[in-house]
């Protein structure tokens, strides 16, 4: 089975071909918009859905060339078909819908979490159920995954997501976009114990997480000592390291509870997963192997390139959804919120974003 898979929910444009035979991944190409937006200071929307526009017919061409596959080889098309910018979403789902119409194939709306929560089922064949970390630029939560489609979210952040709490702070230090690999960079010649930065919500009960604090506790220091262009190399060293130190014990500590509620409702479960672009981060992903190692448990990372938005997750995803005979009718509408867990409770302190 070989499915096309196509990601344009972020400024990232992607298309991936996947098999369920090993090895998995025929193609897997992703075209970062990074200096299309580089000169508006963040992510435009409109910019990033012309952009998508623009590339995406030759990326799906080159993916298919790569992987050596026509579209009589194909045996589904999948694309993200929500959370995220809806004129980038709008990009995908039209051109996966085109396809499977003219080829008679399934189409398949993916969740764009549910790709990264089941990037580790394409690399390491994790069996449900399992714990997951989902840390990324919009999104913080600890789920169980129970199986394909089902999910049960223990805690999501009351403000901000890891990633933007790293895409804030690298601001504020004068490190450019996207602010999570350039404060890795930075941290590993700092000192982590040099500011000692808040770990929000530590010691409280629950599973949700807080990072608008931290955030505001690295502005207050930067302005105090003049601004990031008044910061000596080693201050933006230290402060990185210490503001890395602090995110990864937040995410730790929360994900301890989750661990505890893991194993009270499914005994059975016996992996500990991490994915999202944050997951990319090697202080993190050392940090949680050491937890679920005193916990006993397996601790599962895909390779950062599969952290970080890409296709090869979406048709993965795909896959999966079709064998599970969950393949999409044409009428769906890409769908700017998507919640992996619609029933789950509202975090503690919801409402309160900084
Ligand atoms: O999953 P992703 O590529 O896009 C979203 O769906 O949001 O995640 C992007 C986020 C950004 O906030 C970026 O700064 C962060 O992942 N990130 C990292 C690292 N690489 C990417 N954060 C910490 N350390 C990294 N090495
Ligand atoms: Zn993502």
């Amino acid at each position: 089975m070989q499915i096309l898979g196509i990601e344009t929910s972020c400024d990232e444009t992607a298309a991936a071909v996947v098999a369920d035979q090993s090895p998995r991944i025929h193609a897997s190409l992703v075209l970062s918009q990074l200096a299309e937006h580089q000169r508006f200071g963040g992510i435009v929307p409109e910019v990033a859905a012309r952009a998508h526009l623009a590339h995406l017919d030759r990326l799906v061409s080159r993916a298919l060339a790569e992987a050596g596959a026509g579209w009589a080889d194909l045996d589904g098309v999948a694309a993200t078909g929500g959370p995220g910018l809806i004129g980038g979403v709008m990009v995908g789902v039209m051109l996966a819908k085109a396809v499977a119409l003219a080829r008679g194939l399934p189409f398949l709306a993916v969740n764009h979490l549910e790709g990264h929560a089941l990037t580790a089922r394409l690399t390491d064949d994790v069996p449900f159920p399992f714990l997951l970390l989902l840390v990324s630029g919009g999104h913080c939560q600890l789920l169980i995954v129970e199986g394909v489609g089902r999910y049960r979210r223990l805690g999501t952040t009351v403000d901000d997501a890891a990633g933007e709490c790293f895409d804030k702070g690298a601001k504020l230090l004068g490190l450019g976009f996207p602010g999570g690999p350039a404060i890795e960079t930075a941290a590993a010649a700092g000192d982590p114990r040099r500011y000692p930065l808040p770990r929000p919500l530590k010691g409280r009960p629950g599973c949700d997480f807080s990072f608008s604090g931290l955030k505001t506790a690295v502005r207050e220091i930067v302005a105090a000592r003049g601004g990031p262009t008044a910061l000596a190399a080693g201050d933006v060293a230290d402060l990185a390291a210490s503001l890395q130190a602090a995110i990864r014990d937040s995410l730790v500590e929360r994900t301890r509870h989750a661990i505890r509620s893991f194993r009270g409702s499914h005994p059975a479960g016996a992996h500990l997963v991490v994915a999202g672009g944050v997951a990319a981060n090697r202080a993190l992903r050392a940090a949680l192997s050491e937890l679920a190692a005193q916990h006993g448990l397996g601790f599962v990372a895909p390779p950062p390139a599969l952290c970080t938005d890409n296709a090869a997750m979406i048709a993965w995803a795909g896959l999966e959804r079709l064998k599970a005979g969950l393949a999409d009718g044409l009428e769906f509408a890409p769908r700017p919120r998507w919640p992996l867990d619609p029933k789950a409770p509202k975090a503690v302190g919801a409402g309160v974003k900084a």
